[in-house]
């Protein structure tokens, strides 16, 4: 592929600027450019760098003339319009591997925060109180965790939560029993799940088989007081339903970090997020020193494999439209 100039919309780690000049493509950092000013410069690129900020919509693709390469340097895809990419046959390509710890790292401590009450404790001696038994919590150790998507994430969070104690269930249509073995999680149907889960934690996308997941009827089949945490993506958990069962109980307490609506206006959500039983983050799963310089390499190191000019990045992967891969193969 013929990548000449690549112009990086959002703040990448500079490690990503660095290895594409390196290997002689020319780079324009712009970063938040509104809508109207991007469909003017993407003219200009054969490719673009995006995180999550920058909205490659179905207009940007089209005014692209000779765009060919749409990277994210992060996992999820849904800031970028895949379908009028392909139609156009323009290369999606993320990194999701290379946030994975970071993601995973931050659900287990959202977890731990829901056991100990950490968040609320700390903050109400930040007040000049000393309320001990307010803040009385549980241990995870005999506790079951059900994992729902287990996949990178998923995978990773089993395997630390279970040096705490924790028996690990799980359900994923594409693992198998056998595969959820090898990491000790008993796979089991939804059914299965709700009633035996202490807590239940989400890593699937969200798809329309994922979005409100777990919902109000979740909520009443699950032990009263059931702790959910969602580090993957806003509305697998029916905010509305998540809202009613923290009121009333059936939910014990909620570790989150991401919405619906990011930033958050919505008055659900907002209420959710003030709620005393809810830990709740700014998106911050992947946001660690070490996920965004791996996503920013990752991504230039795909770059560079799609030029075929460097003999060290040889490899393309995380491609997400597989058909305008194979197209371009065939070429
Ligand atoms: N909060 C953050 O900053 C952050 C950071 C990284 C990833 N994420 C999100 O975390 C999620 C998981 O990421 P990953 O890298 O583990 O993805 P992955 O693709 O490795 O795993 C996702 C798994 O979900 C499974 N799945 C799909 N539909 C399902 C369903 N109906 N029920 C149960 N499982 C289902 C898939 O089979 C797959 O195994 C994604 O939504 C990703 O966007 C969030």
């Amino acid at each position: 592929m013929d990548i000449k100039k690549v112009l990086v919309a959002d703040a990448v780690d500079k490690a990503c600027v660095d290895l594409l000049k390196e290997n002689n493509i020319e780079v324009d950092c712009k970063y938040k450019l509104p809508k109207q000013q991007l469909i003017e410069e993407i003219q200009n690129y054969d490719g673009i760098i995006v995180r999550s900020d920058t909205k490659v919509t179905a207009d940007v693709i089209e005014a692209g003339s000779r765009l060919k390469v749409i990277g994210r340097a992060g996992a999820g895809v849904d800031n970028i319009d895949i379908n009028a990419a392909s139609s156009k046959n323009v290369l999606v390509l993320n990194t999701p591997g290379g946030n994975a710890i970071s993601a995973c790292e931050l659900t287990c401590a959202l977890i731990t925060n829901l056991a100990r009450n950490v968040y609320p404790g700390a903050e109400s001696l930040k007040q000049g109180k000393w309320d001990r038994k307010l803040y009385t919590g549980h241990e995870l150790y005999g506790k079951t965790l059900a994992i729902i998507g287990l996949g990178r994430i998923g995978k990773e969070v089993a395997i630390r939560m279970q040096s705490w104690g924790m028996k690990t269930i799980g359900f994923d249509p594409i693992i198998s029993a056998e595969e959820a073995a090898t990491f000790n999680v008993n796979h089991m149907s939804l059914e299965e799940i709700w009633p035996l889960a202490d807590y239940i934690t989400v890593h699937t996308p969200l798809i329309p088989q994922t979005r409100n997941l777990i919902n109000k009827k979740v909520f009443d089949t699950c032990k009263k007081g059931v702790r959910v945490v969602n580090v993957a993506r806003g509305g697998i958990i029916s905010e509305e339903d998540l809202l009613a069962a923290l009121k009333d109980g059936r939910c014990g307490g909620a570790g989150l970090d991401v919405y619906e609506q990011e930033p958050p206006t919505n008055p659900i959500t907002l209420e959710i997020i003030k709620h005393p039983k809810v830990v709740a983050t700014p998106h911050l799963g992947a946001s660690t020193g070490e996920a965004q310089i791996r996503v920013a390499v990752e991504v230039a190191e795909q770059f560079v494999a799609l030029t075929e000019k460097s003999k060290v990045y040889t490899s393309v992967t995380g491609v997400v439209n597989q058909a305008v891969y194979k197209n371009l193969k065939l070429k």
